[in-house]
């Protein structure tokens, strides 16, 4: 059977296997070709054998010309610290949270109207009559609490292992943004249904940002977008629930991710460190000093 790494190369840059080797009859080669002419695949069997390597030779052809297989090797195949557990998944479920709320959120967005006199009914239609539309916008609306809850672990994660330490520190900032931002999606997203409850509760965070020192009175003021919470309120919130904020989560979790495989992972605070392996002992070190400020005794120093 041919390795996989093998059958990657494209058929034109393959090298010819020897006798034994991927499926090449381990024999002498025969003496007389006219005599002992060697079988010729059919048509149908050529074809057979070309449609198997149809993937491969796709995925090689795109390899070529974005050479991303370097990349993937050293992202998928990097090394992880001894100790690494199921604590370590926090952060990607975290993000697979945020692609079902993206996900959920597209198809939301075909059937919701940002309108005070429309938004409500068009949640009830997207509720009573589309197709599958409950199970969708449940899963959005129960997927913010799940992404609010996970990030939080995740968060406390990194924190109690020490992750947030030199070299991670830009890593641990990035995370901040990213915890604002997943924090002002579900907020923002809150008032979208435009019921009693999203319109009070709207009213009291709205508030609460109003309280903060300095820029809080202007934050509340560019969050009602008005006077009174109203339309502009909504079109504001949807602009920057649909828009604004998932675009710079989406840059942000690029980032962070980027500095996971740079910085690698943390390892566990109870791991202890390995002891390098070629420790030279003291007395060796010591062995060709005389003294301190004393020349080496490598044979270029006085005998
Ligand atoms: C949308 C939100 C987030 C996503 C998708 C995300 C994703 C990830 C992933 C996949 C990892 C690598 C695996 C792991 O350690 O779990 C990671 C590591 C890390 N994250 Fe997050 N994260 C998010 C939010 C945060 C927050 C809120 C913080 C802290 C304030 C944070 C700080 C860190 C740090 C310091 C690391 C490095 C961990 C280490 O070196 O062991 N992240 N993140």
């Amino acid at each position: 059977m041919p390795k996989l790494s093998d059958l990657l190369v494209p058929a034109p840059l393959r090298k010819t296997p020897k006798p034994g080797e991927s499926g090449v009859p381990n024999q002498p080669a025969p003496q007389d070709l006219k005599d002992n002419p060697p079988e010729r695949p059919t048509d149908y069997q050529r074809l057979g054998q070309q449609a198997l390597e149809a993937p491969i030779e796709s995925v090689a052809w795109i390899d070529q010309r974005l050479a991303t297989s370097g990349f993937l090797t050293g992202m998928l195949f990097r090394k992880v610290p001894k100790g690494t557990n199921w604590f370590y998944t926090l952060g990607s479920a975290t993000m697979i949270a945020f692609v079902s709320q993206a996900i959920t959120g597209v198809f939301l967005a075909m059937f919701y109207t940002p309108s005070t006199t429309q938004a409500y009914a068009s949640i009830a239609h997207i509720n009573n009559d589309v197709f599958l539309g409950q199970l969708v916008h449940g899963m959005h609306k129960w997927g913010s609490s799940v992404m609010v809850i996970l990030i939080f672990l995740h968060m406390g994660r990194t924190f109690f292992f020490g992750a947030y330490k030199y070299p991670r520190e830009l890593n641990w900032v990035i995370g901040v943004v990213l915890l604002i931002l997943t924090m002002t999606m579900a907020f923002t997203g809150y008032l979208l249904p435009f019921d009693q409850r999203s319109y009070w509760a709207s009213i009291v965070g709205i508030n609460i940002n109003g309280t903060g020192p300095i820029v809080g009175p202007y934050l509340s003021d560019f969050l009602r977008a008005g006077p009174e919470l109203g339309a502009t309120t909504l079109s504001r919130f949807y602009a920057i629930h649909m828009l604004l904020v998932p675009g710079a989560i989406i840059a942000l979790i690029g980032a962070h991710l980027y500095l996971v495989m740079k910085l690698g992972t943390t390892a566990p605070p109870w791991m202890k460190m390995d002891k390098p392996k070629v420790a030279a002992p003291v007395a060796q070190l010591d062995a060709g000093v005389e003294g301190n400020g004393a020349a080496p005794s490598n044979g270029s120093g006085p005998a």
